[in-house]
């Protein structure tokens, strides 16, 4: 069976972050992260499922005392489009109250995930609350949404893998790719 990310000509997808390029950045951003957290504790919050390749390797790379928690929520579906609809699909465990917050995100888009996420969290008061995003949409560039640390800045294309998918699959692809649809004979 032909590999579903890979064209009718057998191409692999179309690289636009590869590989060292994103180990890289992620040291610059645990560097980052070292320094403005130093002496205090870390709570990383992944929004699943797209940001947990990112959050594992950003985990690595930092030195400060942290845990991990995750939160699910939904906006697209399996569709390239958002559609303005956000649901929690699984809540955080831990309690926030007090501790020093920071949302990891696989990639701001319209923005309307992670302003769901943030109001919730801000909610049960947490001593701060940063975002870190993996990637950004130019089209996020536009609104009012905070992100403190940002891995890339991309077009506004729709992309997959490093955790990314297309309805559900490309995650594990390692680097970014600019998803180019499914051909008539790859299904
Ligand atoms: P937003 O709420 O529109 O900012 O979209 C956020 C969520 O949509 C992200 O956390 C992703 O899971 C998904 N998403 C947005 N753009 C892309 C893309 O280009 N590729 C894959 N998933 C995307
Ligand atoms: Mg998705």
């Amino acid at each position: 069976m032909m590999n579903e990310t890979q064209s009718s000509a057998g191409n692999p997808p179309r690289v636009l972050i590869g590989e060292d390029q994103i180990r890289q950045r992620i040291a610059e951003l645990a560097a980052e992260l070292n320094r403005d957290y130093a002496g205090k504790q870390l709570l990383l919050v992944g929004v699943l499922k797209g940001a947990i390749i990112f959050m594992m390797d950003l985990a690595r790379a930092i030195q400060v005392p942290l845990s991990l928690d995750f939160m699910a929520v939904s906006s697209y579906g399996d569709s390239t489009q958002s559609s303005g609809v956000v649901r929690i699909i699984k809540d955080l465990e831990e309690n926030v109250e007090g501790k020093h917050v920071l949302v990891v995100e696989d990639i701001i888009d319209t923005g309307l995930t992670l302003t769901y996420v943030l109001q919730s969290i801000s909610a049960r008061n947490p001593a701060s609350l940063k975002v870190c995003a993996f990637l950004r949409k130019q089209k996020a560039l536009q609104l009012s949404v905070p992100v403190d640390y940002v891995a890339f800045d991309i077009p506004d294309v729709f992309v997959i893998g490093y955790g990314l998918d297309y309805a559900e699959r490309n995650r594990n692809i390692p680097y970014v790719a600019v998803w180019e649809g499914e051909t008539a004979s790859s299904d």
